[in-house]
């Protein structure tokens, strides 16, 4: 059932909301402790002029990305549907008219598979009980007088809403919710009737993947593949001591949604070389996206995209279907392996182009051919191991069975080259 999802590997994030307005976060309206009055400025103002979900639609599919996830809520409640439970949604803000289902639909025509994301935490309905994060937490009046909130109605809201995600929008492939804090001041599985939340997803979309923020990682069927959030694991995750789907989800600069004075990002190298990592230790990698207030991806966002999307364009055979390389196979210091279980092939990352050869430990005999993949040209070796050249009388030898490429003097021309190992069989 995750086989496509195995496949894709690279997927986008979308974090679109009121947030993109104050352009400080998405988490403005708790940080600052905002009260629903002050929060209301963008709501009233909300008005993205420019938005071309066809054009976001194109830069993912161009950024080499196959699946995209779009919060259709927010922690600040606001809905980018049409919802029928509520008018804190965009059709009556300025936008006037739902801006999901255009985006769903844009996605689609790029032949991308299509996610939501939603919150389970809402800071903005008026049955959400006040807890450690809601925006009005350090206010007495506030707290006091949400004292005799009912959690339970506004559960029977969110799954309102799931139920209207899930039914109104075609096949959904991916559900992200987001998330569980539980304890005594918080909320779980027990406040979320997560149990009963997933059994209807699972009827409604049997072939949804849902990820693992439900507080169900004991519950058989609870979860789909794992989260890491801006945090890549060290080896593939393991839940019981098995090898489980995982995907880390990534910002360029830090925040979710759109952050205006943020300059702390990510080179597209740098972010390809995260991708290569993820796909070397059996995870998908999700790249996130604040747009604009006016519903424009960024330059800066653009720019990333573009360099990665060129990147694959020439490397997605080291990354689409691949996965972790099978056990007594090292990467060299300053390479990053993957493999692709169908052709056989590794895929070595050279992130440190070499002046000279490229020595392979105990590789001698495994393979077949070698070349470039940006090019397909031959990348010649030998696998005498043994002596490796004289300096000043000494001989300098590699150990038997070491494969010695020799790549050409100059790096080629792209942001981390890729030589493709053929296996040989057997
Ligand atoms: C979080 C944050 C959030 C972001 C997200 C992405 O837990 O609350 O703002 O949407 O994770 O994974």
């Amino acid at each position: 059932m995750n086989e496509w999802w195995a496949e894709a590997r690279f997927g986008l994030f979308i974090h679109w909301g009121l947030y993109a307005l104050p352009a400080r976060h998405e988490w403005v309206k708790s940080r600052e402790k905002l009260t629903d009055e002050a929060y209301r400025r963008y709501f009233d103002r909300f008005d993205p002029d420019l938005y071309d979900p066809a054009e976001w639609a194109r830069a993912a599919r161009a950024g080499g990305m196959k699946y995209a996830v779009v919060t259709a809520k927010h922690h600040d409640g606001f809905c980018l549907w049409d919802s029928r439970f509520t008018d804190y949604k965009a059709t009556r803000t300025p936008a006037g008219r739902d801006l999901l289902r255009p985006l769903v639909e844009a996605l689609r025509a790029e032949g991308l598979r299509v996610g939501l994301y939603y919150s389970l935490l809402d800071w903005h309905h008026p049955d959400y009980t006040v807890d450690a994060f809601h925006p009005m937490r350090d206010d007495p009046q506030f707290v006091a007088a949400a004292k005799g909130r009912d959690l339970g109605k506004y559960v029977d809201y969110l799954f309102g809403q799931v139920r209207e995600l899930l039914t109104g929008f075609g096949r959904i492939d991916v559900l992200f919710f987001d998330y569980s804090f539980p304890g005594p001041e918080g909320k779980g599985r027990r406040e979320w009737r997560s149990e009963e939340l997933i059994r209807m997803v699972r009827e409604l979309q049997p072939g949804v993947l849902v990820n693992d923020r439900l507080d169900l990682l004991d519950v058989p069927g609870g979860w789909d593949f794992r989260t890491p959030e801006q945090f890549l694991p060290r080896r593939w995750v393991e839940s019981g001591g098995r090898r489980v789907p995982w995907e880390t989800c990534q910002t360029f600069s830090g925040s979710w949604g759109y952050h205006r004075d943020e300059s702390t990002w990510k080179s597209a190298r740098q972010l390809i070389v995260m991708l290569i990592e993820t796909v070397g230790r059996g995870g998908n990698f999700l790249l996130n996206v604040g747009p604009t207030g006016r519903g424009r991806l960024e330059p800066r966002a653009l720019d990333r995209l573009g360099a990665i999307g060129a990147w694959l364009e020439l490397h997605g055979r080291s990354i689409y279907g691949c996965t972790r390389a099978p056990e007594g196979f090292a990467a060299p210091p300053g390479t990053l392996l993957t493999y692709h279980p169908g052709l056989r092939r590794l895929y070595l990352h050279v992130l440190e182009w070499p002046a000279g050869a490229l020595h392979l430990e105990g590789m001698a005999g495994r393979v077949a051919y070698a070349q470039l993949l940006s090019d397909a040209s031959e990348v010649s070796f030998t696998e005498k191991g043994g002596e490796a050249g004289f300096f000043a009388g000494t001989r300098e030898e590699w150990p038997e069975g070491t494969l010695t490429l020799t790549p050409p003097v100059a790096k080629p021309d792209v942001e981390v080259p890729v030589i493709e190992l053929y296996l040989e069989r057997g």
